[in-house]
């Protein structure tokens, strides 16, 4: 059975131009608006997803590239590289900038490039795992994406999403600060309307249990999905079946 995606009009181009506007500020909103959540939610996909000791992982709308990065820095054991892939110039750039910071040997094990998640530039089965950060939302067709990540990855690979899903929360406080606080504070800060659209993209995009059946009708199995922090965020895992 498909799924309607009620975001189909998105412009790719507007959607880059947002997230380029509020480059400079995101990762500082990120953590103040939700109270260093975000680090949380982000630290626990990469501690408990299935990395190959060797493996080439993907991160599919980087932004700063706080999951690419966080794959290298918070997993010890693994050996492996990464490539991160965003559509906004100024967020490639300040996850560039990251990893120059961190310096050796950091910069040889992760490559930030420019890239279209719906049309991505790499050969079919490259990846052991692909992993996207509340990117999913934002694609102009969502199956499209599911299947571009589904194309991408190796038989038997992890999938690991970051979302925030439609319903995902109904407690009337929480409801009240992510409608109304928000996008106002946010907005103020960024100078910008992209709070306002971040609480649009999170009310008009699939429940949790209509993505995982997209993911199911796109090849995916195994397909887990864990509330995080009262439903506000959640993680999706699912393997290429
Ligand atoms: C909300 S930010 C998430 C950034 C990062 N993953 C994180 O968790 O902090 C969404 C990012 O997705 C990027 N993006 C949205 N649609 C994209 C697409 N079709 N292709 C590549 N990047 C995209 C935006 O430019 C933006 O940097």
């Amino acid at each position: 059975m498909s799924v309607t995606v009620p975001n189909s009009d998105r412009d790719p181009k507007k959607i880059a131009a947002m997230f380029s506007s509020i480059a400079e500020r995101y990762d500082f909103l990120n953590e103040l608006l939700s109270f260093s959540q975000a680090g949380v939610w982000k630290s626990r996909l990469i501690r408990e997803a299935d990395v190959p000791e060797r493996g080439l992982l993907l991160d599919l709308c980087t932004g700063s590239g706080d999951l690419a990065l966080g794959f290298l820095t918070e997993l010890p054991g693994f050996k492996g590289d990464v490539i991160g892939i965003d559509f906004s110039v100024p967020m490639v750039d300040r996850a560039r900038a990251k990893v120059a910071e961190l310096g050796y040997p950091y910069p040889r094990r992760v490559e930030f490039l420019m890239g279209d998640a719906l049309d991505l530039q790499f050969d079919d089965e490259k990846f052991d795992l692909v992993a996207i950060g509340f990117g999913v939302r934002n694609f102009s067709d969502t199956e499209s994406g599911v299947r571009e990540m589904h194309r991408v990855l190796k038989t038997g690979g992890q999938l690991n999403v970051l979302e925030f899903f439609r319903d995902g929360v109904t407690f009337p406080p929480f409801k009240w600060y992510l409608d109304t606080v928000i996008p106002w504070l946010g907005n103020s800060i960024s100078n910008s309307t992209a709070y306002t659209y971040l609480r649009d993209s999170s009310n008009e995009f699939l429940s949790c249990p209509e993505f995982e059946r997209m993911l199911e009708n796109s090849g995916f199995r195994e397909i887990k999905s864990e509330r995080m922090t009262f439903g506000i965020a959640h993680l999706v895992r699912a393997r290429k079946g």
